[in-house]
């Protein structure tokens, strides 16, 4: 039995992590055999990504993915920490899982991802838990094969908990299912070092290790030959990445060479502000493949919140970054993450915040009340807020910021756009995809044929959330 420790967690040693080759032992390639399993994922793409190396992981032990976790023989929860509301989910679904099992015994749980990493988390499951049959990190994802196989093996009825404090080695080759076949994320750097101050993503995540240079390029090269039209650079903080590295190749350098593959989409999430450097901004605006897009949370327009936030930049740094993305990258649309109630913010804190979207009008924001992390700064911070104050906070944002999306959209109307088309609708009325600006449209056609091509597309009418357009003759 392994469990986290925050004190391990939160050290950041100097010295360059390993690169290690996944090992896979043939001997286990029965352990599934004849079994389904079901990968319930909550939280972001990099525990979305995870999840599609789970999946191949357990496939090649013989497992069958099956879709109804009702019906499944072996049930994985891939978990988020970031807010309270995700934990509540992951438990929630534990708590019907535990009725499942009561009338399937040989069910087997197991859960992963950042909330197995939290200290106080992994306390309880081995204490009030005792009957899910595994847990392990985000550190140890490439082990699941050998956890399982003493899990199957040796038919223990004992909780096995395998959670790393620290990362180990950079592990490569873990086998992916990749859940789309025309968009692929690529993993370019692991953790975070920012350590803001509301965040647990470093604790959960651990430092940063990007990945060889080579190593990604020759995953992007395959998913080129593969007829893939998008890859989406994957991290917590991208713009960090090579910093960790011997030499001088960083993300300006990556995402030139990874644009040169001839990818026909380029996409890179998450970028924090500190880190997108002139050259960056430069790069985006020489390649047409890099997808005109860009995430840039800024998470308060007030300078004194910022600052308790240990964000690293003002408000006027963020917005001169803002403006020279817009001057230099043309039809650039900018999304990003905004906090509200964060410890002892003011009417006035909030005003800025709302002042600073009326400047920037995004084209996307994801808005959240603030959450507290237990093990992180900001959870020891006095809050006064009430949770009616947040609220109407979030309520009153979270208008004005709709008001601009349709604002951007409708100068959309009329013109013509490039779409990777994904599929049906969910009413089945007409296909959809997304155009390179990251915006959601539906296309008034049903040809099939279509879906993981690039199109052009007129739009026809905008909406706050999503366009609407015609497919325009070749
Ligand atoms: N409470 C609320 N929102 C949070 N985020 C991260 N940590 C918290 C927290 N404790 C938000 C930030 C980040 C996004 C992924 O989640 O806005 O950019
Ligand atoms: Fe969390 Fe800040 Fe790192 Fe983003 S940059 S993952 S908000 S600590």
């Amino acid at each position: 039995m392994n469990l986290p420790d925050y004190k391990h967690a939160k050290s950041r040693g100097k010295e360059q992590v390993k690169k290690e080759s996944y090992i896979y032992n043939d001997s286990y390639s029965t352990l599934g055999l004849n079994k389904t399993y079901h990968v319930k994922t909550y939280g972001c793409q990099m525990n979305e990504h995870d999840s599609e190396n789970i999946k191949a992981m357990l496939e090649q032990l013989g497992f069958t993915e099956e879709d109804n976790y009702l019906k499944a023989d072996l049930v994985l929860l891939n978990t988020c920490s970031i807010r309270e509301n995700a934990h509540n989910k992951a438990f929630g679904m534990l708590g019907r899982l535990k009725h499942l099992k009561e009338t399937k015994p040989d069910l087997l749980v197991g859960v992963c991802g950042c909330m197995a990493q939290e200290e106080g988390v992994a306390k309880e499951l081995v204490t009030k838990f005792k009957w899910v049959n595994f847990v392990f990190g985000t550190h140890n994802l490439d082990q699941l094969p050998v956890i399982l196989s003493r899990v199957l093996e040796e038919k223990t009825k004992e909780l096995e908990i395998e959670v790393l404090s620290e990362e180990g080695n950079l592990i490569e080759n873990i086998p992916v299912k990749r859940a789309n076949k025309f968009r692929a994320f690529v993993n370019i750097i692991y953790g975070c070092d920012k350590f803001c101050t509301y965040c647990i993503v470093p604790y959960t995540r651990g430092k940063e290790r990007s990945r060889a240079k080579e190593d990604i390029l020759t995953e992007v090269e395959s998913l080129v030959k593969e007829g893939y039209q998008e890859v989406t650079l994957l991290g917590q903080n991208v713009n960090a990445y090579g910093k960790d590295l011997p030499g001088s190749y960083y993300m300006e350098n990556l995402l030139e060479d990874v644009a040169k593959t001839g990818i026909p989409r380029v996409y890179f999430m998450t970028s924090h502000p500190w880190d997108f450097t002139d050259n960056m901004v430069n790069v985006i605006a020489k390649f047409p493949n890099i997808m005109p897009s860009i995430h840039l949370p800024v998470q308060s327009g007030s300078n004194r919140i910022l600052k308790l936030m240990g964000r690293r930049y003002t408000k006027e740094d963020y917005l001169t970054l803002f403006y020279k993305i817009k001057e230099k990258i043309p039809r650039v649309t900018i999304s990003t993450d905004i906090i509200v109630g964060f410890p002892g913010e003011t009417d006035e804190d909030f005003e800025n915040t709302v002042d600073l979207v009326n400047e920037c009008k995004f084209d996307n924001a994801f808005t959240f009340i603030f959450s507290k992390r237990e093990g992180t700064p900001a959870a020891k911070m006095v809050d006064n807020i009430s949770l009616d104050i947040k609220n109407q906070r979030l309520y009153r944002l979270n208008k004005i910021v709709n008001n601009y999306f349709l604002e951007n959209n409708k100068k959309l109307e009329g013109q013509t756009v490039s779409v990777l088309v994904e599929g049906i609708r969910a009413n089945k009325l007409g296909l959809y995809g997304y155009t390179d600006t990251k915006k959601l449209i539906n296309i008034d056609s049903l040809d099939k044929d279509l879906i993981g091509k690039i199109i052009s597309v007129e739009v026809t009418k905008a909406k706050t959330w999503s366009l609407d357009g015609k497919k325009v003759r070749d």
